[in-house]
């Protein structure tokens, strides 16, 4: 079954306001339209709105990079999976960066991943070992409580579901998983789905890899056949290199 390979750039907390849109404006102009890829960006919060105005009409997505499950109330200094839902289609949850920096539980993880499917946005659930973990051989164990722990309260994913597999010790390090690695764990997270879901579901579940991808790694790591897309940070920030990203992803799967 073919699935389609998702890019998508998240920028984390980067970029001052008139930088933002213009890196929107030339995405646009790059990508609008590409075939055989889906592009989604993530831009800081404050920019999504700007985000959604610059690229309506194009076939590029916008993106959260992180929710609160609750839908209001008082929780200084949340945005809400809610408030979001009429901005963005897409929401990052889970991330490493979330995870490991701001301490976020498997349980807050599965209570975001809740709110954002019950609101009809797509997630791109994130999960990842550390360093140590691939060293001692736990990269699975950690791989399927992290999943088991997000999907507890989930009876079936969406169409399309997307998971992001992201080493820890690849993000932001320069040190890329090699495509070998890269596809056996997402070969793995597929496993994982097929036995908590069925064969189908796992089949139909895009799965992106994330952790290190630039424009000269881009086409062998989304070319591998259980890798279905990329999670870009740093490459994502200029025009240049996330435009080479998503065409190679797209040439990837052609
Ligand atoms: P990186 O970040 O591409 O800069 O390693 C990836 C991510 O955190 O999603």
């Amino acid at each position: 079954m073919a699935r389609t390979p998702i890019v998508a750039g998240n920028w984390k907390m980067h970029l001052a306001r008139g930088a933002a849109r213009e890196l929107l404006t030339t995405l646009r102009a790059n990508l609008d339209g590409l075939q055989g890829v889906e592009v989604v960006v993530c831009p800081p919060s404050p920019w999504l709105g700007d985000a959604a105005d610059l690229l309506r009409g194009s076939t590029l997505r916008v993106g959260a990079q992180n929710v609160y499950w609750e839908s209001h109330g008082a929780f200084t200094g949340e945005v809400s999976a809610a408030m979001l839902a009429g901005t963005v289609d897409f929401a990052i949850i889970g991330h490493s960066e979330r995870r490991h920096v701001f301490g976020e539980t498997d349980e807050q993880t599965q209570r975001n991943l809740r709110a954002v499917i019950d609101l009809g946005m797509q997630p791109m659930l994130a999960v990842g070992e550390l360093r140590a973990q691939r060293e001692d051989g736990s990269t699975n164990d950690v791989l399927r409580r992290q999943l088991l722990a997000a999907f507890q309260d989930v009876d079936r994913l969406p169409e399309g579901f997307i998971v992001a597999y992201e080493p820890v010790w690849a993000i932001g390090t320069g040190l890329t998983a090699t495509p070998e690695i890269a596809q056996a764990t997402c070969a793995d997270v597929r496993a994982i789905l097929a036995d908590r879901f069925d064969a189908a579901t796992a089949e139909a579940c895009r799965i992106q890899y994330g952790g290190s991808v630039n424009a000269e790694n881009a086409a062998i790591l989304a070319g591998q056949p259980d890798i279905d897309g990329l999670l870009v940070g740093g490459a994502a920030l200029q025009a240049e290199s996330f435009t080479a990203i998503c065409k190679a992803a797209a040439g990837a799967a052609a």
